[in-house]
């Protein structure tokens, strides 16, 4: 690796730079250890000729949004965590066809915001994000979704940020979205996307809405920093169900902890760090595998080494 690449890449792009920066502080589990350096670009020039240095430089690049499906490595990260969220911003309505209204969304927008932005509008389609922490950039990554709906739904098309810098525009007709999962090449940056909602709806949108908000105050643990659903549903059936039957409810690790709420969301009671994340995530998934025959696979995504 090229030896003083932040002080190179300072010079080229604008934005924030902080060194040895602990992603503790940037993720919602609040766990992770130190970025070699985190920068949070000014504009999407200085994010994509941050990428074409990186990568012309051989510096592993990590992207993140909000922070909010991810467990960071205790030992931090090498290289450069790229952080998108509140740094790309702005919602535009492009244009109106029909009753179809297309907005421009770039990837570090809150989902929320976009959600309140919708509502307020009448727009039908978001509803079912309501609640949905972190950046539309990461829920389109991970095809973030409820009972009620997936950003698959809304999607019309992305801008990429390829490799080497590339801008590219993928239509929906070519994205490859599955449950929890979106099929982009690994390498790629979400810079924004265009989202298909219907015009004209401001009842049924709010309330399905506050549907949503109550079921979640009643199901999910609020009050605890965490990265939501641990791990994907299995096919026709519930990840959280399936451990709550393996009787893991509240088994607890250092500060982690399998929430009594809710099976599929492990909590960080003050100062639980990764490993013992992980720790509860084995215990989890073998005690599924041994009891039910089924294997749970992740939804969260682990960054850096464990
Ligand atoms: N259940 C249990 N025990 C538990 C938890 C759940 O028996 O400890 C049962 C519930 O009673 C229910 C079923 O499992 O019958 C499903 O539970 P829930 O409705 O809470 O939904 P979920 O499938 O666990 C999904 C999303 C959540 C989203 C909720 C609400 C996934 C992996 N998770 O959870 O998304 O908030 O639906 O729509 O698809 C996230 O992705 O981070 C997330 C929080």
């Amino acid at each position: 690796m090229k030896k003083d690449w932040i002080k190179e890449l300072r010079i080229l792009v604008e934005g924030s730079f902080l060194a040895d920066e602990p992603l503790k502080k940037h993720t919602s589990f609040r766990i992770g250890g130190p970025a070699e350096l985190l920068f949070i670009p000014k504009t999407e020039i200085d994010l994509i000729n941050a990428i074409k240095f990186l990568d012309k430089n051989g510096i592993k690049r990590y992207i993140i949004g909000a922070g909010t499906n991810i467990l960071v490595s205790d030992k931090g990260l090498n290289g450069c965590v790229i952080k998108l969220a509140n740094a790309l911003k702005g919602i535009k309505i492009l244009k109106r066809e029909r009753s179809s209204v297309y907005l421009n969304v770039m990837a570090g927008e809150p989902l929320r915001r976009l959600n309140e932005f919708a509502v307020k509008n009448g727009f039908i389609g978001t509803e079912f994000c309501f609640g949905i922490p972190g950046s539309v950039g990461g829920a389109i990554a991970g095809n973030a979704g409820t009972r009620l709906g997936e950003m698959a739904d809304i999607v019309e098309s992305v801008t990429l940020i390829r490799e080497m810098g590339e801008v590219e525009t993928i239509s929906r007709g070519r994205l490859f979205f599955a449950y929890r999962e979106c099929g982009l090449p690994e390498d790629s940056v979400i810079l924004s996307s265009i989202i298909a909602l219907k015009d004209g709806g401001k009842d049924v949108s709010i309330k399905s809405v506050e549907e949503l908000k109550i079921y979640r105050k009643k199901s999910q643990p609020y009050g605890y920093p965490s990265a939501g659903s641990i791990f994907k549903n299995p096919p026709e059936d519930s990840a959280g169900r399936l451990i709550e039957l393996a009787g893991l409810k509240g088994l607890r690790l250092n500060d982690a902890e399998i929430s009594q709420m809710h099976a599929n969301f492990i909590i960080n009671r003050g100062k639980a760090d990764a490993k013992s994340v992980i720790k509860l995530i084995d215990i989890a998934r073998s005690e599924v595998q041994k009891l039910f025959g089924i294997r749970l696979e992740l939804e969260i995504r682990l960054l850096g080494e464990f």
